[in-house]
């Protein structure tokens, strides 16, 4: 029967957090772990998924029969089908075999490779002829509707576009984007895994969202022709939101405003090799993550608080989501495996916990295997 396999990875972003759904800028690179999915034809109407690692099974009668599954993995995977569904006919059913290298929960975005590598792979294997940005949003459908997270674009951006050894800069109100070299001279990422994924991530994400739109409601009531917090000044906000009577809705746009402008300059500065400069906008948008966006936790806190002194670190933040899953660092290759040590030694101590850290090689996008 014919068949495709195709490798989806797991995403960083170097910068521009929380911005995509303000039709912001973000920075993302897709990494070595992903998903990788083989897809092969069947004689008749079933689906049958299979998620290798787990060794578990799901087998769906009928293309009509298409619901939210009890078993969380398969929704990532149910979800992609759907949108399909909507927009072509699947002249057979099909069988899905799901293995992922990428870690659950570290903010590395997992789910968002499965869906694309269901997504790429599908399009692929019946010839649909969707094109890649298409594929994109319809993985982002996924999500909202079979995971629950009103999630903006860059995961299944990044997992779709990236490209091996590049970061690639999006902007998320026209979906323009541009790609350049990581150059880091000495200098690698470093991801660590607090090990932590706090239940509220997914509630609260979707929180922040309403807390935006809040924020934009209010500056339209002065400003009606600012559509998203992207064409937003500090000063726009200062005139219509109060920081006394609406401190959250306040903290969070402040937040929102700062990093799009931040982000820019940041690209700017990794441009032109001042690795410097953007290691120290790293920092702030740590800072801006904890106190204004409240996303982080302890475990973040504590990771970052470890590394923001030492002279082989040159910029370090949370990254994803937030409240659990990784820091991203850029630290001293030279003397990177002491460091490393020395901080789960200390974050073992401060929280009972073994870190656990990855070495970020950055890779290509979707592709088919084999
Ligand atoms: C999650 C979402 C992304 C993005 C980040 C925060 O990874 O899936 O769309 O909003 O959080 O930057």
């Amino acid at each position: 029967m014919q068949s495709v396999k195709v490798k989806a990875p797991g995403r960083i972003n170097l910068i521009g957090e929380h911005t995509d759904y303000n039709d912001g800028f973000v920075l993302p690179a897709a990494i070595q772990m992903g998903a990788t999915a083989t897809i092969t034809k069947r004689a008749d109407d079933e689906i049958h998924l299979t998620a290798t690692d787990l060794n578990d099974t799901l087998i769906i009668d009928s293309l009509a029969n298409l619901r939210i599954s009890e078993k969380q993995w398969a929704n990532y995977i149910i979800g992609v089908i759907v949108q399909f569904v909507k927009k072509r006919k699947f002249p057979t059913g099909f069988d899905i075999q799901l293995t992922s290298d990428v870690p659950m929960g570290a903010g590395l975005s997992s789910s968002a490779a499965i869906e694309c590598s269901i997504a790429f792979g599908l399009n692929e294997l019946f010839e649909f002829g969707i094109d890649k940005m298409e594929l994109t949003f319809m993985a982002q459908k996924a999500e909202h509707d079979f995971a629950g997270v009103q999630c903006g674009i860059m995961d299944q951006f990044a997992s779709m576009f990236g490209k091996k050894d590049e970061v690639v800069l999006l902007d998320c109100q026209t979906m323009q984007y541009q790609y350049f070299p990581l150059q880091l001279k000495g200098y690698q990422i470093i991801l660590f895994d607090t090990g932590v994924k706090h239940a509220l991530a997914s509630s609260e994400y979707n929180t922040r969202r309403k807390e935006c739109e809040q924020g934009i409601q209010f500056i339209q009531s002065k400003f009606p022709q600012v559509q998203s917090l992207r064409t937003a000044s500090l000063q726009m906000l200062n005139e219509t939101v109060d920081p006394i009577e609406f401190p959250l809705v306040y903290n969070r746009c402040k937040y929102v405003i700062e990093e799009i402008s931040r982000t820019q300059a940041a690209t700017e500065d990794l441009k032109q090799n001042n690795l410097t400069a953007f290691g120290e906008k790293m920092f702030a948008t740590h800072d801006g993550l904890s106190k204004l966006y409240q996303v982080s936790c302890s475990e973040l806190d504590i990771l970052i608080n470890l590394v923001s002194a030492n002279e082989n670190v040159i910029g370090a933040r949370m990254m994803g989501g937030g409240f659990g899953g990784c820091t991203i660092n850029i630290i001293k290759e030279q003397n990177a495996p002491e460091l490393i040590e020395w901080i789960a030694a200390e974050y073992l101590t401060k929280t009972g916990k073994s870190l656990i850290h990855y070495i970020v090689g950055v890779a290509e996008g979707v592709h088919i295997i084999e």
